[in-house]
């Protein structure tokens, strides 16, 4: 406890990761979404781990979100929000507190802020020097994505600096090179009729996110800023509070209560309309535009019964939020022969059912919550080149839930383009 404490304190003093305007600036882009004006893009790895804080990974995951959001643009004609699942998602919620391997059962990975990965008694034991580290991490990871995005690396006028080595063997290829060349057709266009560059739309930038799990981690970076009242969480702009922490009596909802952070919560199939809004106002009493982002997360087979009477509630209680849909967790499931995986055509399933059922609605579906990876990895079933099971062993590299690749990921901004459009009936 001594050791925690110590590291709280020297957590409390060192320097902020971001600042209350970025977190005041997004609260309003979110804002925006809500109103339908704009969409949110929010992915990256479900653990990120030290060892992942290297240039290739990092570059990687920047074109590929770059990557997506320029499909997105392009399809949606509305403004991309960019998020990462980045430079702080170090720590992990699990269902068990053990695991038992060759009849030996030590305590369960939770992350690296907590303990390692690696199933020894020494690694697996948790140890509070690992919160400075994830913090210098996250300041690494932050540094490097700063420089690259204010560098012009994520200038729209160049979007051949995002492509990744393998998108000439995508069956997605061409398609992709045909939204490139018409998005730069279209700035060229503005530019002319503008006679400068259009600086706002061709600089994209890009903010941060992880879930709130770590208490002690999350409350020693919470500070007062000057001129502003209340509270900021100044490790990251948009925390989230997992499925299983959203109780409205625990810990995590009393400390998110007291952040001017915009938040999101995880909904599962287990939450009930009357429960959601229990929790709207523990914490958004006031109704701030941009404040609450609700991530639903209920699975393939159990979004058309368990969505509905989530957006019943929240409308008949006259509230606006961001709606997002994280098609991953409610679509996890484990192979006979252990593996962890997700099947890509269940991940769009839901995704496509999520869309349906907010315009049958007349709600706004504005985001997306994806797990993915900016490398070659066979975590998850399926997509344009068919991955089966005996392909996921050749590069699973997560340590907890299955990403998509990045081919993956790119279909899947497609289809999402794709389906948007249908909707608006363009
Ligand atoms: C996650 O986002 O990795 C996660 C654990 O999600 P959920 O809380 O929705 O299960
Ligand atoms: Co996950």
């Amino acid at each position: 406890m001594d050791a925690l404490r110590a590291v709280e304190r020297e957590l409390a003093a060192l320097p902020p990761l971001v600042t209350s305007w970025e977190i005041e600036r997004l609260k309003s882009q979110l804002a925006e979404a809500a109103a339908g004006r704009r969409f949110l893009l929010q992915g990256g790895a479900c653990a990120e781990s030290f060892a992942d804080c290297a240039s290739d990974v990092l570059t990687n995951k920047l074109k590929i979100l770059l990557q997506m959001s320029l499909v997105l643009t392009y399809g949606l004609k509305r403004r991309i929000i960019r998020v990462g699942r980045f430079a702080g998602q170090y720590a992990k919620p699990r269902s068990a507190d053990v695991e038992t391997r060759d009849g030996i059962s030590l305590p369960s990975y939770r992350g690296d802020l907590v303990n390692g990965v690696e199933f020894t008694a020494e690694t697996r034991k948790p140890d509070p020097l690992r919160l400075l580290r994830g913090y210098e991490r996250s300041a690494l990871t932050l540094n490097f994505i700063r420089a690259l995005v204010e560098g012009g690396f994520a200038d729209l006028h160049h979007p051949e600096y995002w492509d990744l080595e393998f998108v000439n063997h995508s069956s997605r290829a061409a398609e992709y090179q045909r939204i490139v060349e018409s998005i730069g057709d279209s700035l060229r266009f503005m530019e002319t009729l503008a006679g400068e560059q259009v600086g706002e739309i061709s600089r994209v930038d890009f903010f941060t996110s992880h879930e709130g799990l770590h208490l002690p981690y999350e409350q020693a970076q919470t500070r007062q800023v000057p001129h502003r009242t209340g509270w900021y969480n100044l490790n990251n702009h948009f925390p989230w509070i997992g499925m299983r922490t959203a109780q409205v009596d625990g810990a995590h909802v009393e400390y998110f209560r007291g952040i001017r952070n915009p938040i999101a919560i995880k909904i599962g199939p287990g939450m009930t309309g009357e429960g959601l809004l229990d929790l709207l106002d523990a914490l958004d009493p006031e109704g701030e535009p941009g404040r609450i982002t609700l991530i639903h997360r209920l699975g393939h087979d159990r979004i058309a019964d368990g969505l509905p009477p989530l957006i019943q509630a929240v409308r008949g209680a006259g509230r606006t939020v961001l709606w997002a849909c994280d098609p991953m967790h409610g679509n996890t499931e484990t192979l006979a022969n252990g593996i962890k995986t997700r099947r890509f055509d269940n991940i769009l399933s839901e995704l496509d059912q999520a869309f349906d059922i907010h315009q049958e609605m007349g709600s706004y579906l504005g985001g997306v919550h994806l797990e993915l990876s900016g490398d070659n990895v066979t975590e998850c079933l399926g997509g344009a080149s068919g991955l089966e099971e005996a392909d996921l062993a050749r590069a699973y590299k997560s340590q907890v839930d299955p990403r998509l690749n990045y081919e993956q990921a790119l279909e899947t901004a497609m289809l999402i383009a794709r389906k948007m459009k249908r909707m608006s009936g363009a």
